[in-house]
């Protein structure tokens, strides 16, 4: 017995993971397996049942599973609420909370959609490459956080990015790992000529390149990278890089697919890996039946 949580979360969420269900369904009695899928709530969805975009018991029923797929979370409805009641806290919640510290985000050219594609289909055709992106720490999690009141009325609001160096050892390996599967190439991606976490993370990458001497190694910075992305993104095999900047660069990295609607991740750590589509939860073609579950 298979046992997997499903969270089809809020827009299409519900549609496409409904469909892809029904494969789940299906793979079992072909392949004589036993899936249990049970559902819970994320996001707007559990805001609406709980007044919380995810509980510690979907959590705890997540983290006992044995993975978990998820549609997607958010939506206008929760737009105007505070950033720690907002849908999007749920699924930081669940990456955080399955330590699901590697994002794969494959990108990958389908012939079908060459026309598609913004960029001229010699610069796309082929295309295939994976961006490797870190999930539970960086800016996105880095304390101190808020928004405080200064002395002279006005208010300030700040982050912190920080990686510690088991972190960027942790995900450096995987991108080494994944690139001998595939062209042996590591892009890493920082801002190394500004900012001082890159700095540590430029430097851990280089140390744990040398237990791969097969692999390639090179280094951008993040704006370069998105300039190379639109001009010759061929060049690319494994792209690693921090949280927000993964964040940025795989939106733009799958619109040169054609459409981030096609497009599935899976963000594995320890032990429960969870796996989505791409794309968000796409409110404004939600209840249309026009959401292409093939991603999910
Ligand atoms: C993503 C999304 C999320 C993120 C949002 C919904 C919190 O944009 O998975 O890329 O920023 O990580
Ligand atoms: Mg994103």
């Amino acid at each position: 017995m298979h046992k997997i949580i499903v969270f089809p979360g809020d827009g299409i969420g519900p549609e496409v993971t409904a469909q892809a269900m029904r494969v789940f369904q299906k793979i079992a009695k072909l392949c004589k397996l036993d899936f249990k899928l049970e559902e819970e709530l994320a996001g707007g969805a559990s805001i609406d049942k709980h007044g919380v975009p995810l509980t510690p018991e979907a959590l705890s029923k997540a983290q006992k599973s044995e993975a978990v797929f998820l549609g997607a979370v958010g939506g206008p409805k929760w737009d105007s609420l505070p950033s720690d009641k907002r849908p999007e806290k749920g699924l930081l919640g669940l990456r955080k909370g399955l330590n699901a510290f590697a994002n794969l985000r494959p990108v990958k050219m389908f012939p079908q959609l060459e026309q598609r594609s913004p960029l001229k289909q010699e610069i796309v055709k082929g295309l295939d490459f994976l961006i490797l992106r870190e999930l539970v720490s960086g800016v996105y999690f880095g304390m101190p956080r808020g928004i405080e009141k200064l002395p002279n009325g006005e208010e300030r609001g700040f982050n912190t990015m920080a990686y510690t160096t088991s972190e960027i050892v942790r995900i450096a390996k995987m991108a080494f790992e994944m690139a001998r599967k595939r062209r042996k190439k590591v892009t890493s991606v920082d801002k190394a000529n500004v900012l001082d976490v890159s700095q540590l993370w430029r430097k851990v990458v280089i140390e744990v390149a040398k237990g791969y001497s097969d692999v390639e190694l090179n280094h951008r910075y993040v704006d370069d990278c998105a300039m190379q992305l639109i001009r010759d993104p061929k060049q690319f095999d494994v792209i690693v890089t921090s949280n927000l900047f993964g964040d940025i660069l795989s939106d733009e990295s799958a619109m040169l697919t054609g459409s981030i609607g096609m497009l599935p991740s899976a963000s594995v750590g320890d032990k429960v890996a969870m796996y989505e589509p791409v794309h968000g939860s796409a409110p404004d073609i939600a209840g249309k039946d026009m959401g292409n579950p093939l991603a999910t």
